[in-house]
């Protein structure tokens, strides 16, 4: 099988996993689970449970609670471009090829279709604990929680998307320091908690964890230049959102600063050094490590 096909299918089972694991949308409050169900169901490259369930598989064991935090972690993600999108944030209008969530249900279910997507995540993620069967199963599960809560949280992508928001205002001075900081939490953050969340789950030890926080922090930071060089350089049809949105909120990004040339050979450098690491494990994931070397090609 080629990669491509390789891809497709492994997506096709992450939707299975989320569909799987979607509230019902009944109740009084049926709308709020309607616009969750919306905004996940829309697709986008679910990278996030890709790359956790191949980080796990780099490590062996199969963990019954994977499933679990490979949907949780998609729900923070999902919630975290819901609230992005706010007109209180980045204000915009498109986003995986739809409209966006406010713009069909208004913001105020918008704001709590986030709220209930993150708490929904960890409701999910504690279901890894039902399917625990040995003292093992549960320690992992329950440092895998504490990577989750840390990453998403203010010590983590929600720290970033504060950095990011402030970076916006003219009064502020925006340093090599700060953009790194904001890279490293908005976006990488989420990119370490699956890493890392699919090698604990899988049994690796402290060293290896380790390490994959190191990779993940390159691949994210590496995603982000990337995200920040097709808001420059890509269209609506393609990327599914609106481009032209970090000029628009007079956002600083790596493209500002250092131009399109160098920021695409921190893309590709990033992502080497990334995928060095992964070459240095006794066992090899042949499609992850081509994952993450797309990631320099990607277009959306
Ligand atoms: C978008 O993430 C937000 C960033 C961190 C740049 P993705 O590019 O992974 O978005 P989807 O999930 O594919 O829609
Ligand atoms: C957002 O970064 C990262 C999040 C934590 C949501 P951007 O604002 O650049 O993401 P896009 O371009 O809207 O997806
Ligand atoms: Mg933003
Ligand atoms: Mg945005
Ligand atoms: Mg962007």
């Amino acid at each position: 099988m080629n990669f491509k096909e390789e891809l497709e299918k492994k997506t096709g089972e992450v939707e299975t996993i989320l569909a799987e694991y979607l509230p019902k949308q009944e109740g009084f409050q049926g709308k709020v689970l309607e616009a969750m169900g919306y905004a996940v169901s829309a697709g986008g490259k679910r990278l996030r449970p890709l790359l956790m369930r191949e980080s796990a598989d780099l490590f062996g064991e199969t963990a019954e609670g994977l499933p679990c935090f490979m949907a949780a972690l998609e729900f923070i993600h999902t919630y975290s471009l819901i609230h992005d999108d706010l007109p209180a944030l980045d204000n915009d209008d498109y986003r995986r090829g739809r409209k966006t969530t406010h713009v069909v249900y208004g913001e105020d279910i918008a704001v709590i279709a986030g709220d209930g997507l993150l708490n929904y995540a960890y409701e999910t993620a504690l279901r890894a604990f039902e399917k625990a069967v040995t003292i093992e199963d549960y320690q992992r599960t329950e440092r895998a929680l504490k990577i989750l809560g840390r990453k998403a949280g203010v010590y983590g992508m929600v720290g970033g998307q504060c950095a990011d928001l402030l970076a916006e205002k003219p009064e502020t001075e925006v340093t090599e320091e700060m953009l790194l900081y904001i890279h490293r939490n908005k976006t990488a953050a989420l990119i370490q908690a699956a890493m890392m969340i699919g090698a604990v789950l899988a049994g690796a030890d402290d060293k290896a964890v380790e390490l994959m926080e190191r990779c993940a922090e390159n691949i994210g930071i590496a995603f982000q230049i990337q995200d920040d060089i097709l808001d420059v350089t890509s269209s609506l049809e393609v990327l599914g959102k609106p481009t032209g949105s970090d000029e628009k909120n007079h956002k600083l990004t790596y493209v500002t600063m250092h131009g399109l040339e160098e920021s695409k050979r921190q893309v590709a450098a990033l992502s080497e050094e990334a995928v060095g690491i992964l070459k240095g494990f006794s066992h090899r994931n042949a499609f992850l490590e081509t994952l993450v070397e797309q990631l320099i090609y990607r277009e959306k």
